[in-house]
C-alpha cells in the first residue's frame, strides 16, 4: 500500500510516498480503516522538522500526519461484531478521529490501525463529497473543545479576543466561545479573511492594515477583554496582555509557548491539553451535523503532494483546513 514516511527529522523534502509499504496488522482493540482525506495540521511538520516535544523519542522512519476519514474494514481481537455494532463502527461504516496524543503512529497511509476508542461514525446522511472536512475535524476540534470548555471556561457574557480567526482552530473557537456565552468575540486576521470572520459570528480586525491593539481598545471602549485565546502567540503573545480587562485571562495553543510573561505580571495563562475520546468526537460530529460549526477546507491535495502540503502549513496562512486525497 501507499504511505508517506521519513527517515531523518528535516524540512518537507524528507517526505517520502513509499508505494509497497505492508498493510498493518490491528492489535487488540484497534480497527483497521481504510483511509480517503488526511487533515494537516501545523503539529504535523513541528514533529517532521524535529522542534515539537513530540518529535524527542520518536522512533525513525516515521509515519506523518494525526487525523484522517476513512472507512472500516476490519479489526483486532476483542473486537468482535456486536462489540463493533454496539460502537457503530461495522465494516463498511465511514468513520473519522485522530491518534491519541501517546500514538506516535502517523495516519497519512491507505490503511491504518487504529484504536477503535479515537474513531466515531459520519453520520449517514453526510455526502461523501463532505469527507474531506471530517478528515480535517477532529484534532482542531478537540482543541477547541479543550480550549474553549477546560482551558478558558468561557461563561455567559465575557468578551474574547481570539487571534487568528479563519485558521482551523479559529474556525472552530468563535463559534464554541459564542455557544457557551460569550457576549462578544474579536477575531484578528488578514484583511482579506474579514468577511470570513464576520460569517463565523466574530468582529474582524485586520492586522496587516490597522494596529490590532488599537483596535481592540476602540471596539471595548478601553476597557479590553476578558479572555484572549491565542493561535499566533509569536507577535500576538506580548501586547495581548495590554489588551486584558482586570482579571482577565489569556490562552495560548502552541505547546512550547512561553506563559512566563503572563505569570510574572499576575495574569491567569494557560496552554491546552487535548481530551481524546468518543464522547468529544460525537459532539464535533453534532455540531458540524447541526451546522453550528462551519469548519472550511481551502485546499485538498493529492498524497504525493504532501511535501508541498506542508509548505503551505510552514506558512502560517491556512484557511481553515488543508486535506490530502489518499485514494488511489
Ligand atoms: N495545545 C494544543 O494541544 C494544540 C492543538 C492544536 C494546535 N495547536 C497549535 O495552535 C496553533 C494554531 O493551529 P491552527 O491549526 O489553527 O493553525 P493554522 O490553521 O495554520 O492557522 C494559523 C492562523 O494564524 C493566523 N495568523 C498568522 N499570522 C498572524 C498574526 N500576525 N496575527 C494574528 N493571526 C495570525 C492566520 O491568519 P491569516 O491567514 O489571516 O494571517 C491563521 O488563521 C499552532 O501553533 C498549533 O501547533 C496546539
Amino acid at each position: 500500500m501507499r504511505e508517506i514516511r521519513y527517515d531523518r527529522f528535516g524540512g518537507p523534502e524528507v517526505l517520502t510516498l513509499h508505494t509497497d509499504a505492508p498493510t498493518p496488522d490491528p492489535e487488540a482493540e484497534e480497527v483497521l480503516v481504510e483511509v480517503s482525506f488526511v487533515g494537516l495540521n501545523p503539529l504535523d511538520y513541528k514533529i517532521r522538522d524535529g522542534s515539537s516535544g513530540r518529535s524527542k523519542g520518536l522512533e525513525l522512519p516515521a509515519g506523518t500526519g494525526r487525523e484522517m476519514a476513512g472507512v472500516v474494514i476490519g479489526a483486532g481481537s476483542g473486537l468482535d461484531a456486536a462489540e463493533l455494532g454496539s460502537r457503530g463502527l461495522t465494516p463498511g461504516t465511514r468513520v473519522f478521529g485522530m491518534r491519541g496524543p501517546e500514538d506516535a503512529r502517523g495516519v497519512a497511509a491507505e490503511v491504518i490501525a487504529i484504536s477503535a476508542d479515537d474513531l466515531a461514525p459520519i453520520p449517514g446522511e453526510i455526502p461523501d463529497e463532505d469527507l474531506a472536512r471530517w478528515a480535517g475535524l477532529s484534532l482542531v476540534g478537540l482543541t477547541a473543545i479543550a480550549t474553549v470548555q477546560d482551558t478558558a471556561r468561557i461563561s455567559e457574557g465575557e468578551s474574547v479576543l481570539v487571534h487568528g480567526g479563519t485558521g482551523g482552530v479559529g474556525q472552530l473557537l468563535i463559534p464554541m466561545a459564542l455557544e457557551d456565552g460569550a457576549s462578544s468575540v474579536l477575531a484578528t486576521g488578514r484583511a482579506a479573511n474579514a468577511e470570513r470572520i464576520r460569517e463565523l459570528g466574530a468582529t474582524p480586525i485586520a492586522y496587516d492594515t490597522t494596529d490590532w491593539a488599537e483596535e481592540v481598545q476602540r471596539l471595548t471602549d478601553g476597557h479590553g477583554v476578558d479572555v484572549v485565546l491565542d493561535t499566533h502567540y509569536h507577535s500576538t503573545f506580548l501586547p495581548s496582555l495590554d489588551q486584558l480587562a482586570p482579571g482577565g485571562r489569556i490562552v495560548a495553543l502552541p505547546s512550547l509557548a512561553d506563559l512566563s510573561p503572563a505569570l510574572e505580571r499576575g495574569v491567569e495563562a494557560r496552554i491546552p491539553a487535548i481530551v481524546p475520546g468518543r464522547d468529544r468526537l460525537d459532539q464535533l460530529a453534532q455540531g458540524i451535523r447541526a451546522g453550528r460549526y462551519p469548519l472550511e477546507v481551502s485546499e485538498v491535495l493529492p498524497l504525493a503532494e504532501i511535501a508541498q502540503a506542508h509548505r503551505r502549513l510552514e506558512e502560517g496562512h491556512t484557511r481553515g483546513k488543508l486535506v490530502l486525497d489518499v485514494r488511489g
